[in-house]
């Protein structure tokens, strides 16, 4: 069946691998993607498939009713796949606003541009990316289900769990065919080396510190990006509208294990430091991060009974993965660190960057 699938946020990590896939995956599909190019979108991510016939971009702002409205009635969308969202927990901390701004207002007004749109909704969808810390932190046992009360804690988990909020609402008040999604933390090409993974590669390579917080014991579930992608297109696919579906990779690590791990892939593929040393004598255990949840873990055995996805991608395999495309695309990551992917609109479309 054909689609017109508005990607919010699609020059994100997650957006430019979910991006790939659905022009690979869905040729009948069209797939517009709106992105601010704030300094978590890189553009250049799409290089490849910039001029491909069923792929548009557009530069603009989803808080922008304008805008948004503009393009569901131009595009006449049936089909929002919405990531845009400030995303990285440290940053929220130092500046909760503009998460509130985008994160809550931003869904908000994408949510009010498809209820005025889709009159008739009865094939449309609103597939709402959300995350597992809306809710709030575990200890050393138990899982995340969909029937986990919603318990944010920090100020990123708590505008998404703002934006869930208003997602289901619309749901319930409007009929609007929602499906929201609760996923772990993500890992694989295209990460801005602000999160864990990247930023651990990044330092490795460089011979820099790896800062790890407090004891290194909290623990993340590690979801391979293309793990998640598949299964965003499977709710898409299948899901029922009103529902949620968490998804996660079964790969439960602390953070120790995980930085500890890249040490000894980076020291066996890129050779020792020049000092000598392993990278483990990079490692430093720095102050904690305020209200560090401990422990995330989810139970992601609706998505599989319900709509057949599992992961296929483990931990090990991966990261292996991961450290090949980082190592195999070290422009990508000097552009990302120098700060030159941020003039790469201009350089593609003209006009103010
Ligand atoms: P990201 O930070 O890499 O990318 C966010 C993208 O949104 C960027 O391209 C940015 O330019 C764009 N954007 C930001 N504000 C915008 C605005 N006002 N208007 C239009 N575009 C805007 O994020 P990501 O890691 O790709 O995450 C995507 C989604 O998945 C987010 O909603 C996030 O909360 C959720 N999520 C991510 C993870 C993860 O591990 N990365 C885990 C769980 C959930
Ligand atoms: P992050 O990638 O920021 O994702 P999130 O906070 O959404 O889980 O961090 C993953 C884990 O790694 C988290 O427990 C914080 C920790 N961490 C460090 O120990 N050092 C770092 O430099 C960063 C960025 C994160």
């Amino acid at each position: 069946m054909k689609k017109t699938v508005l990607v919010t946020g699609g020059c994100g990590f997650i957006g430019v691998n979910c991006i790939r896939l659905l022009l690979a995956q869905h040729p009948e599909w069209r797939v517009i993607n709106l992105d601010k190019l704030t300094y978590a979108g890189n553009l250049q991510s799409l290089t490849e498939v910039s001029s491909h016939p069923n792929y548009t971009f557009i530069k603009g702002d989803i808080c922008d009713a304008a805008l948004v409205d503009r393009i569901f009635q131009e595009q006449q969308l049936d089909t929002v796949v919405h990531f845009a969202a400030e995303s990285h927990v440290d940053r929220s901390i130092t500046g909760p606003a503009q998460f509130i701004q985008t994160n809550i207002v931003g869904t908000f007004t994408l949510l009010e541009a498809a209820k005025n749109y889709w009159l008739d909704s009865s094939s449309c969808r609103f597939l709402h990316v959300s995350t597992d810390e809306v809710f709030g932190s575990l200890g050393p046992t138990g899982f995340f289900t969909e029937e986990t009360p919603y318990d944010p804690r920090s100020p990123y988990s708590a505008s998404k769990a703002s934006s869930d909020h208003l997602v289901r609402a619309y749901f319930h008040t409007y009929g609007l065919p929602i499906l929201i999604t609760n996923c772990s933390n993500n890992y694989g090409p295209y990460q801005f080396p602000e999160k864990l993974i990247p930023l651990m590669l990044n330092n490795g390579l460089q011979g820099k510190p790896q800062p790890v917080y407090g004891d290194g014991g909290n623990v993340r579930d590690w979801l391979y990006v293309e793990d998640h992608c598949a299964a965003i297109v499977r709710v898409l696919e299948q899901g029922k509208p009103g529902e949620s579906y968490n998804i996660g990779g079964h790969n439960e690590k602390t953070n120790l294990q995980v930085v500890e791990l890249l040490c000894d892939i980076l020291d066996a593929q890129a050779g020792p430091l020049a000092s000598g040393q392993t990278r483990r004598s990079l490692i430093s255990f720095v102050t904690d991060r305020l209200g560090h949840d401990r422990r995330y873990a989810i139970d992601a055995s609706k998505i599989a009974k319900e709509l057949g996805w599992m992961p296929q991608v483990s931990f090990e395999q991966g990261i292996a993965r991961t450290v090949d495309w980082y190592l195999n695309n070290q422009d990508w990551m000097l552009a990302v660190t120098d700060g030159s992917y941020q003039e790469y609109y201009q350089k593609m479309y003209g006009g103010p960057a």
